[in-house]
């Protein structure tokens, strides 16, 4: 696995979603089902797409006690998921017990990534909210860290970050990058975006593109233009 690009499927239902997909009728992107897809449509939805031949993140952002989070691991590892993630807020104890959760009887798992800060969360809010006084960037530096320490294999960021995360966890550690958009395109509500040629520059792993691939004339046209760009 490694450099390729991933859909977020930011549909309100099944129908909407497999007309989008009924669009690729060659390559079978990777794509990523977020909470409100999920809650929608349930568990199914999941085991739909994959049986289509896609490869599936899916976006479900964990957070809770150790246990109940190495249980709900296990389910999703179920699903056949390729990726997942949680939040690394939760602890190292919490994303072990995911990681141990999620490892299948012959030893393989998904892919799983940790949320360090939400980039909605801005450092005035994390001081005022959360009680946390430090710097931005050396939070989301530690929560990296501790998602590596805890077994993790890398974290959603924002393709600035990229290059920080790997000098500090690692090259091999996977940086999940949203916040794509092509150079010629709209920004939409997103602020610090970067273009598929930028963020391969900076070393993302995964780009994870919704509008610009969903909103698109030609969404196919405009997901081979992101994998021609970030993959080459
Ligand atoms: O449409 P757009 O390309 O902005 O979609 C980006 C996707 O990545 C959305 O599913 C969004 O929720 C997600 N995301 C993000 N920024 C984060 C984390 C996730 O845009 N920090």
């Amino acid at each position: 696995m490694g450099k390729d690009v991933i859909i977020a499927c930011d549909f309100a239902g099944k129908a909407e979603c497999m007309s989008f997909l009924d669009k690729f009728t060659g390559v079978k992107p990777f794509v990523k089902i977020g909470m409100e897809l999920f809650y929608a449509e349930g568990p199914q939805i999941v085991r739909d797409i994959k049986a289509r031949g896609h490869k599936i993140f899916l976006d479900l952002k964990l957070h809770d006690i150790p246990n109940t989070v190495k249980k709900s691991m296990a389910v999703l590892s179920r699903l056949d998921v390729d990726m997942c993630n949680l939040h690394a807020g939760g602890t190292v104890a919490m994303m072990e017990a995911a990681i141990e959760g999620l490892t299948r009887p012959d030893g393989t798992r998904p892919i799983l990534i940790a949320v360090t800060q939400l980039t909605s969360t801005s450092e005035e809010r994390m001081r005022s909210d959360l009680l946390i006084e430090k710097p931005m960037e050396e939070v989301v530096m530690h929560y990296a860290l501790n998602a590596k320490r805890a077994g993790l294999d890398g974290v959603v960021c924002s393709p600035l970050e990229a290059a920080a995360v790997h000098s500090v966890c690692g090259k091999e550690f996977y940086t999940v990058t949203p916040g794509i958009r092509f150079a010629d395109g709209d920004k939409g509500d997103q602020s610090r975006v970067t273009t598929p040629e930028k963020a391969k520059e900076i070393g993302s792993d995964y780009i994870v593109v919704g509008r610009p691939i969903t909103a698109a004339a030609d969404p196919v046209k405009a997901y081979n233009r992101c994998v021609k760009e970030f993959v080459g």
